[in-house]
């Protein structure tokens, strides 16, 4: 008897060929001639074909196979055979089954449905294979993470959610209530807190989820993400964008050699993925701009509700999309941009030393329209120009204090980033929409289910 007859699943039945076993699991699909009914059953870790032929069963059994429909639950037993042609090299010869409950009108039916039904029905949408594939990845690419920073000297250190202040800008912030104290705010990023852990622990990471009020309405724009955000006393820019480079590497390397089987469901080509290895390609800042006059790359504004066009693009705006997916197109892997205009970016960002119109910021943008995958930056380590900053953009000096200490009591030069566990998610698998990418999306228009 094999000992993993009680609770086996689906993609264990490589282990018991020729045993006879039960699954527990819904019905994908079931159709059937005659004497033969064959069930395709999900148990959330693969699909299995299941043959119930009349000579082997009784007649309660044969007939409540014939009552099954999509999505009731059932408890199978039967015999495991090796069957190439079957979905999953596997088919189970049924001596014995049970329906558990019988599903009525599914909604969800193998015809195409359109994109708001299918997110209206996320809590059921989530049981098809696409998505199901999706969300083994996700989880992949979050194991891949945590192994990551645990193998290499990182401590886990979580920043709080609800906080006094911001961190990413004014124009993104949730806001509450918070009893007597006024205001409070859901964390945009747990930076700040991270940059206080990693001068106690040296090097950190924070990962959580973090909110933002976007208004943009993109397929890479949630108002809930997850982000995790290494943060390491001592780091420079530079070591900070090879850190960048080797998580990268390793979330990529790791989803390809242990995702194999749902990439290959989701029908990933997986050509650009393999070649994701150290070096990726750096520019500044600048010279991505130059890159954007010589295509002729103009700056999309929005000039009285209506959409203009600015030619050359002004040294100085943040990149959008166009810009991201113009000059992605001479790479084959991601791209870090650095070094960007300091009024473009967050306050707490170091200037550089050698020409003040710039901080020492990086974006990690990814190929294949990825879009940007990590943002991080040396971070200001001077009081008073920190001071100077946080004046400038408007922001409450007492909300700060606590930051500011850190720059008083030890101050050393510390780096870090946040990378989007979604934008990644998407990029691997290919997800042509970032809501499939997070089990239940927040976004401007959706909080149900
Ligand atoms: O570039 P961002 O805003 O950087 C920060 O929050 C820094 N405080 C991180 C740090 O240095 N510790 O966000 C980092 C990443 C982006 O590159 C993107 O991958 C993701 O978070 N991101 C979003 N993902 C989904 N929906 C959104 N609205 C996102 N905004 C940012
Ligand atoms: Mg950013």
């Amino acid at each position: 008897m094999s000992r993993y007859k009680s609770y086996l699943t689906i993609e264990d039945l490589h282990k018991v060929v020729g045993e006879e076993i039960t699954l527990r699991g819904w019905v994908f699909n079931t159709t059937g001639k005659g004497k033969l009914q064959f069930i395709l059953l999900r148990d959330g870790t693969g699909v299995v074909q299941c043959v119930v032929f009349k000579g082997n069963v009784n007649e309660e059994t044969f007939e409540a196979g014939k009552s099954l429909t999509q999505e009731s639950s059932v408890i199978i037993t039967g015999k495991v055979k090796a069957e190439e042609r079957a979905p999953g090299g596997f088919e189970i010869d049924v001596t014995g089954l049970q329906a558990v409950q019988i599903a009525k009108d599914y909604p969800i039916t193998p015809k195409e449905h359109g994109d708001a039904f299918l997110i209206e029905h996320r809590h059921l949408w989530l049981r098809s294979s696409r998505q199901n594939a999706i969300m083994r990845v996700r989880a992949a690419v979050i194991k891949a993470i945590r192994d990551f920073f645990d193998g290499n000297g990182f401590k886990l250190m979580d920043s709080p959610l609800l906080t006094p202040n911001a961190c990413e800008g004014t124009s993104t912030l949730f806001e509450t209530e918070y009893f007597d104290l006024g205001k409070a705010y859901l964390s945009q990023s747990g930076q700040l807190y991270a940059e206080a852990s990693a001068l106690a622990l040296g090097k950190v990471y924070t990962f959580g989820p973090t909110f933002r009020a976007e208004r943009s309405k993109t397929r890479k724009h949630l108002t809930e993400f997850w982000m995790v955000e290494p943060e390491m006393a001592y780091f420079d820019l530079d070591d900070d964008m090879d850190l960048a480079e080797d998580l990268v590497e390793y979330i990529v390397q790791f989803c390809l050699k242990t995702c194999t089987k749902e990439l290959a469901i989701l029908e990933r080509d997986t050509t650009f993925l393999e070649k994701i290895k150290r070096p990726f390609y750096r520019i500044s800042y600048s010279e991505a701009v130059d890159y954007l006059h010589k295509n002729n790359i103009p700056l999309k504004k929005k000039v009285d509700g209506q959409e203009v066009d600015i030619l050359p693009f002004p040294w100085g705006e943040d990149f959008g999309t166009v810009q991201e997916e113009a000059i992605m197109e001479q790479f084959d892997k991601p791209c870090i941009i650095h070094r960007y205009p300091t009024e473009a970016k967050a306050f707490y960002m170091k200037r550089d030393p050698e020409n003040s119109k710039v901080v020492l910021a990086m974006d990690m943008i990814g190929p294949e329209k990825a879009g940007e995958l990590i943002g991080g930056s040396q971070r200001e380590d001077d009081y008073d120009a920190l001071m100077k900053r946080i004046k400038e953009n408007d922001l409450p000096v007492e909300a700060f204090q606590w930051y500011l200490d850190l720059r008083k009591y030890g101050s050393v030069p510390h780096s870090g980033f946040g990378l989007g566990v979604e934008r990644t998610v998407k990029w691997i698998t290919g997800a042509s929409h970032i809501r499939e990418v997070i089990p239940f999306p927040r976004m401007i228009y959706r909080i149900v289910p």
